[in-house]
């Protein structure tokens, strides 16, 4: 069954008649491509969909910028920081030109989706040849060839926002062992702070056919650490025509043979079900890691961000995950200094934190995203105060964490050997099932491979582990 959304096959024909003519075209060179990916997950996925295209046109990887003959940067525009970040490096490219006059720049995804963010490249930075957003992804062939042939910058933000999906592309992967599994694009929230919605299009499932013969061809490559991908994987299937939610997807990947690990991220909390977790718990390959985003403990101001859901209601979803998966290993996003966020909302969110208690949190200061609703709200905290709370928070974090990372002392753990460390007493690193980094040792441990450890010492953001041989 194809989704209805699905790019044309002959529309995806022709782009591989684009990658054919510039390999062609570049038959006796050997060219050379750098990219650099900002942003979240789902961008490293989409970099590494471009290197398969950049691969097939006969691109060796470059190792820096300046050993490139293409440069591909994909931005994000989650906060200002990480575009503050995007322009800086593209400002520090100008001079490269000089050097290599046939570079070609490249910009692409969520921060240039933004039409304001196209003019302000146009007009400040005229170093970059080529600007495309996150839904012309799949037409990077064609928009690359008028880049090379043709004597104008190319710019191009169209295409569907209501979605589309593109299949039968190349991706080139980095490594041997993780690997990201798309299963879905766009987000449908609007949460009122956040700009994913509009730079990254409504939601759209991939059918699960497509998904399980991708996860099939991983294993049989050999990757043993799989993460489906998507901005809110809870509503997977919504979209789709056949009758699939995400715990169906999931029994059906799990039912793959092989040795493997499955994750997904990200879960939202106003749809993450007592049917999700029963099928976590039920599933052996699925890894007993939930990363839950609940970004306040106050419900004045989850109401205003548009979340759906109460700190009251939260617990309440930690309470049975946890009943049917005591080993779950929890992480969470926060957002402080909201607009409007008062001493009693932060104190509320703090109380949130101490009384879950998780492995792992993701914080951030609030940014104000031109466009969305929260950028309108009104807003008389302080800067001051709000970095005293984030310092506050993160405190909070770490005398939250600190006893659950002791509680792994000698534990046995089964872990996914997956690279190498710098650590010279333990050179590896390795995963636990719940997603903890540790550090290993060991004469019979190998990338790629799972191995039993004792943990012989425990910090706050890792472990350190010994192998046990059976
Ligand atoms: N779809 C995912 C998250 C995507 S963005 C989810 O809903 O869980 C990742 C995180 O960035 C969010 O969870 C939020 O905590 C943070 N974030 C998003 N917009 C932000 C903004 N304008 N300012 C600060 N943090 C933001
Ligand atoms: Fe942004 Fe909310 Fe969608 Fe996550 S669920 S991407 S925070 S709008
Ligand atoms: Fe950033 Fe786009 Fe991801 S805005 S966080 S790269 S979806």
């Amino acid at each position: 069954m194809t989704n209805s959304r699905a790019v044309p096959q002959e529309q995806i024909r022709h782009q591989l008649e684009f990658i054919d003519f510039i390999a062609h075209m570049q038959r006796d060179k050997q060219p050379r491509a750098f990219t650099a990916t900002y942003g979240c997950q789902q961008n490293e996925a989409d970099t590494q969909r471009l290197a398969g295209m950049l691969h097939d046109m006969g691109y060796a990887k470059a190792d820096s910028a300046e050993d490139a003959d293409i440069i591909v940067v994909n931005t994000c525009a989650v906060r200002e920081n990480a575009e503050n970040r995007v322009l800086g490096t593209i400002g520090a490219m100008a001079h490269l030109k000089k050097n290599n006059p046939d570079l070609i720049i490249a910009m692409c995804g969520c921060m240039v989706q933004q039409e304001h963010m196209t003019e302000k490249i146009k007009k400040s930075y005229p170093q970059v040849d080529l600007v495309f957003g996150t839904h012309a992804l799949w037409r990077f062939p064609e928009l690359l060839y008028r880049a090379m042939t043709g004597d104008k910058r190319v710019f191009d933000i169209s295409g569907d926002a209501a979605g589309e999906i593109a299949e039968g592309l190349p991706v080139l992967r980095d490594g041997k062992v993780h690997a990201w599994l798309s299963i879905m694009y766009g987000c449908n929230n609007f949460c009122t702070y956040c700009i994913v919605p509009y730079v990254r299009g409504r939601e759209r499932s991939r059918v699960p056919e497509d998904i399980e013969a991708e996860l099939r061809a991983l294993v049989r490559e050999g990757y043993r650490d799989i993460t489906l991908l998507g901005q809110n994987v809870n509503s997977y299937g919504k979209d789709l025509a056949q009758d699939i939610d995400f715990s169906d997807l999931l029994y059906r990947l799990n039912a793959v043979e092989g040795d493997f690990t499955l994750r997904f991220m990200t879960s939202h909390p106003k749809d993450a079900s007592h049917k999700l977790f029963d099928t976590m718990a039920a599933c052996d390959k699925v890894a007993k890691q939930l990363h839950l985003p609940f970004q306040s403990g106050s419900d004045d101001i989850l109401r205003r961000m548009n979340r759906g859901y109460t700190a009251q209601q939260y617990r309440g979803l930690i309470d049975y995950a946890r009943s049917k998966m005591p080993e779950l290993t929890l992480s969470s996003d926060i957002i402080v200094g909201f607009p409007g966020e008062n001493a009693q909302d932060f104190a509320q969110t703090l109380e949130l934190v101490r009384a879950v208690g998780f492995d792992m949190l993701y914080t951030f200061q609030y940014s104000r995203r031109s466009g969305t609703p929260a950028a309108e709200y009104p807003d008389d905290t302080p800067h001051e105060v709000k970095q005293a709370r984030f310092e506050e928070l993160l405190r909070t974090q770490d005398a939250c964490a600190e006893p659950r990372m002791k509680a792994y002392q000698d534990k046995r753990l089964r872990v996914l050997v997956d690279g190498e460390s710098r650590h010279a007493d333990y050179p590896f690193t390795a995963r636990t099932d719940g997603g903890l980094l540790v550090y290993c040792a060991g004469n019979g441990l190998e990338i790629g491979s799972f191995a039993e450890i004792i943990i012989e010492k425990t910090a706050l953001r890792s472990l350190f582990g010994r192998e046990v041989r059976a």
